[in-house]
């Protein structure tokens, strides 16, 4: 089956003017691979567009925030209190299940206050998950209200700038990969049962059981509040992009085994 065949029917219009020598190339171009210039200029559109969303979220750091970056790899810190309370079983295994988001779960009523995040959860999670963009999780509760949810995707950052010197106690990759926990939003209802620490707990938990190795969790904060909450939680904002912040997946796991070993204990 031809991949266009999977694809949602064309419905949106986009109209551009062309100069005539460019639509000659254009329309040359086309001929090559046997296909109408609109297919050829949409299928052009959108692989620059896939392209540009992965540069994008390569993350460039400057030289101070690749050496607080490496020096987290070497010496992942202690959690945070706040963030180990996020490993208790209440939130994370009994009162809340934490699954994909899928067809079956309600989502209209979810209300956090901030619209663009609501928006994202009522109109535009399922089309990022089945493009591949970005994964969502979901917290619901006993009887199956999304409580709380967060998306999750693959990022980069290059050390690409440290001096030979410095970089020869890292691993040997240009590229650190990491998770990017791009939006996380609690329900107004829901809210201080711990659920926001508890997703990143979650998330902390699928980055150490993925196939790739991820190295740390990275949040883009939507305004003060936002970073206020993940600074609580232990994340370190870059001094280039205070409002990007990253916590060694390392560092989770330590709140997790220690709250798993106190459980055992108890
Ligand atoms: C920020 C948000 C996710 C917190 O969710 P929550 O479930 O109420 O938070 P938790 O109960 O897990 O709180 C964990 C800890 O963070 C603290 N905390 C919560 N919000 C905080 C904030 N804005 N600043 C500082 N600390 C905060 C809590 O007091 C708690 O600390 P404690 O264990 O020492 O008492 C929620 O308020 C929300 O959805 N806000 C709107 C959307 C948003 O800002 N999302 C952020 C990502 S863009």
């Amino acid at each position: 089956m031809p991949p266009e065949a999977n694809r949602t029917p064309r419905s949106a219009r986009i109209e551009a003017r062309i100069a005539p020598d460019a639509l000659a190339v254009v329309r040359r171009a086309a001929e090559l691979q046997g296909r109408s210039v609109s297919d050829f200029v949409v299928a052009a559109a959108e692989a620059a567009a896939h392209r540009t969303i992965a540069e994008v979220q390569i993350i460039r750091l400057s030289v101070e925030d690749q050496r607080a970056f490496a020096a987290a790899i070497l010496d992942p810190p202690e959690p945070a209190p706040a963030l180990a309370a996020g490993t208790t079983p209440a939130v994370t295994a009994v009162s809340f299940r934490i699954e994909p988001l899928g067809a079956a779960h309600d989502r209209k009523g979810f209300c956090c206050g901030v619209a663009a995040l609501d928006r994202y959860l009522h109109e535009l999670a399922t089309q990022d998950i089945r493009r591949r963009i970005s994964n969502c999780f979901v917290a619901c509760d006993p009887a199956g209200t999304v409580a709380a949810y967060y998306t999750f995707a693959a990022t980069g950052f290059p050390l690409a700038d440290l001096p030979a010197e410095e970089a020869k106690r890292l691993p040997r990759y240009g590229m650190l990969p990491a998770g990017l926990i791009g939006r996380l939003a609690v329900d107004q209802r829901f809210r201080g049962r711990r659920l926001g620490g508890g997703l990143v707990i979650d998330a902390a938990r699928r980055a150490a059981g993925g196939d790739p190795a991820i190295f740390a969790l990275v949040v883009d904060a939507k305004d003060e509040a936002a970073a206020a909450f993940y600074r609580h939680l232990g994340f370190r904002p870059f001094v280039s992009r205070p409002m990007t912040l990253f916590l060694p997946v390392a560092t989770a796991l330590r709140a997790v085994r220690a709250a798993a070993a106190a459980a055992e204990g108890a």
